[in-house]
C-alpha cells in the first residue's frame, strides 16, 4: 500500500516505517521536525535499504501539505505527528490544540480532497482516566484527562468518530498506546527526548550513563504490590508491528475501530528499576519522592481484542525492552 505517515521522523512513527518498508509498503513520510531531526530518514533506510520519500511540512500547513499530497494515491495515512509532553501542555494549553486538533483537521480536509478516506491514529490510553476497572478493555468508559495532552487525544478520537459516522466512506482505526520503551534492536534509531526526560525508560538510562545522578521514584504509597504505579509497558517494536496488522482493518472496511497495544502485564516502577538493572549490570540508583500531581496508581490493558481481530499481540519481554533501550542510548 501507498501509506502516508505524519510525524515520520518521530520515535514511534521511525519505527513503524521500519516495520511497513519490511512488509513492502511504500512510504511518504512529513513530520516538521519540531521533535525529530531530519537524519532519521538516513538512519531507517541504513536498516530497511529502502529510501522513504520525506517532505518538511507543518500539518497545520494546508497549502504546503495540498501541494505536497495533490495527485499522489494514498491508501491510507497513518496519523503519529503530535506535541506530548505532558508537562508542556498545561503551561502552553492554547498551543497544543492548536498543533495536535487544528493540525489533525487540517490533514482530515486534504486527505478527503484527495480521495483518501482511511486513517489510523496515535491515541493513548490517557484517555482512560484514572480507569474503571482494569485491566482495561475498549469498553472501558473514557474519563476525564488530567491535561491538555490527554484533551487533545480524546477530542482527537471523537473528531474521526464523528467523521465516519457522518461519512461511510471512511475507515477509522484508534490505536490506543500503553507504554512505549526500547528501541530498535540495531540501536540506529530509539527515543532521543528534549531536555529532562519526563518519562521512567529515558530517565532510567541518563541515570545509567551517568549523565543524571539517580532517579525520583515518584510515590510509593500506591494500592499496589510494592506501593510505586504499575503500568503497561511495551516494546516500541511491538508497537510499530500493531500499525502494520491494523492496516488489515481497514483492508477490511472496519467503519470506526478501537484498540488497545499494550502487553496486558503490569510492571511497578521498581519492577523496571530492577530488571533494568539485572539485564545490563548497571546500578540505578534511587530515591523515593512525592506523588507526581496527575498519576495514577494502575493501568495496564487487556490487549485481547487486537489479538483476535488483527491477530497482533506482543512479543517482547520487559528484559527485552530494558536491553533494547540500554542498547540505544550507550549507541547514541
Ligand atoms: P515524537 O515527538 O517522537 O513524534 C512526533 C512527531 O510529530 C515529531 O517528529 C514531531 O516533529 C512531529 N510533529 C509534531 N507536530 C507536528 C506538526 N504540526 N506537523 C508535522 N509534524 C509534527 O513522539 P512519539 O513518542 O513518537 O509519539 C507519536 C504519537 O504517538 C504522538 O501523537 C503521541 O502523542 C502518541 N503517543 C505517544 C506515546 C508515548 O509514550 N511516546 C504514548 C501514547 C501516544
Ligand atoms: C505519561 C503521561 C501520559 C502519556 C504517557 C506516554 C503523565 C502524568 N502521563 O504516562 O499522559 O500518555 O506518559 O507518553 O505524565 N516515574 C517515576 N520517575 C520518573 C518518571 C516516571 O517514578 O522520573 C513513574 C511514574 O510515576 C509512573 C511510571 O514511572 O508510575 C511511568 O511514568 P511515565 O513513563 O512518565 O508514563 P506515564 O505516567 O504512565
Amino acid at each position: 500500500m501507498n501509506i502516508l505517515i505524519t510525524g515520520a521522523t518521530g520515535f514511534i512513527a521511525s519505527h513503524t516505517i521500519v516495520e511497513l518498508q519490511q512488509d513492502n509498503h511504500n512510504i511518504i513520510g512529513i513530520d516538521n521536525l519540531s521533535n525529530s531531526s531530519i537524519d532519521i530518514v538516513d538512519k531507517i533506510a541504513q536498516i530497511t535499504g529502502k529510501k522513504m520519500e520525506f517532505h518538511k511540512v507543518d500539518i497545520r500547513d494546508y497549502d504546503n501539505l495540498k501541494s505536497v499530497l495533490s495527485g499522489k494515491k494514498i491508501d491510507c495515512c497513518i496519523h503519529f505527528a503530535g506535541l506530548k509532553a505532558v508537562g508542556e501542555s498545561v503551561a502552553k494549553p492554547v498551543e497544543y490544540y492548536d498543533n495536535n486538533i487544528g493540525g489533525t483537521i487540517t490533514l482530515l480536509k486534504v486527505l478527503n480532497e484527495i480521495g483518501c478516506h482511511n486513517i489510523i491514529f496515535s491515541s493513548s490510553a490517557t484517555v482512560y482516566g484514572t480507569p474503571a476497572f482494569v485491566p482495561i478493555t475498549e469498553e472501558c468508559p473514557k474519563r476525564i484527562c488530567t491535561n491538555p495532552y490527554g484533551w487533545t487525544k480524546s477530542m482527537i478520537e471523537q473528531i474521526l468518530l464523528d467523521m465516519q459516522n457522518a461519512n461511510k466512506d471512511w475507515n477509522v482505526v484508534l490505536l490506543r498506546y500503553f507504554n512505549p520503551i526500547g528501541a530498535h534492536q540495531s540501536g540506529i534509531i530509539g527515543e532521543k527526548p528534549n531536555g529532562i526526560p519526563n518519562n521512567l525508560m529515558p530517565y532510567i538510562t541518563q541515570v545509567a550513563c551517568g549523565k543524571r545522578e539517580k532517579l525520583f521514584v515518584y510515590g510509593n504509597d500506591y494500592d499496589t504490590p510494592d506501593g510505586t504505579g504499575v503500568r503497561d509497558y511495551i516494546h516500541v517494536v511491538d508497537l510499530a508491528r500493531g500499525h502494520v496488522k491494523a492496516l488489515n482493518a481497514i483492508n477490511n472496511n472496519c467503519g470506526g475501530e478501537i484498540f488497545n497495544l499494550g502487553t496486558g502485564h503490569g510492571y511497578s516502577v521498581l519492577d523496571v528499576v530492577k530488571t533494568f538493572e539485572r539485564v545490563n549490570n548497571i546500578k540505578i540508583p534511587y530515591e523515593i519522592a512525592p506523588r507526581r500531581p496527575g498519576d495514577i496508581a494502575t493501568c495496564y490493558a487487556d490487549p485481547s481484542k487486537a489479538e483476535k481481530i488483527l491477530g497482533w499481540r506482543a512479543e517482547y519481554s520487559l528484559e527485552d525492552m530494558c536491553r533494547d533501550s540500554w542498547n540505544y542510548q550507550q549507541k547514541n
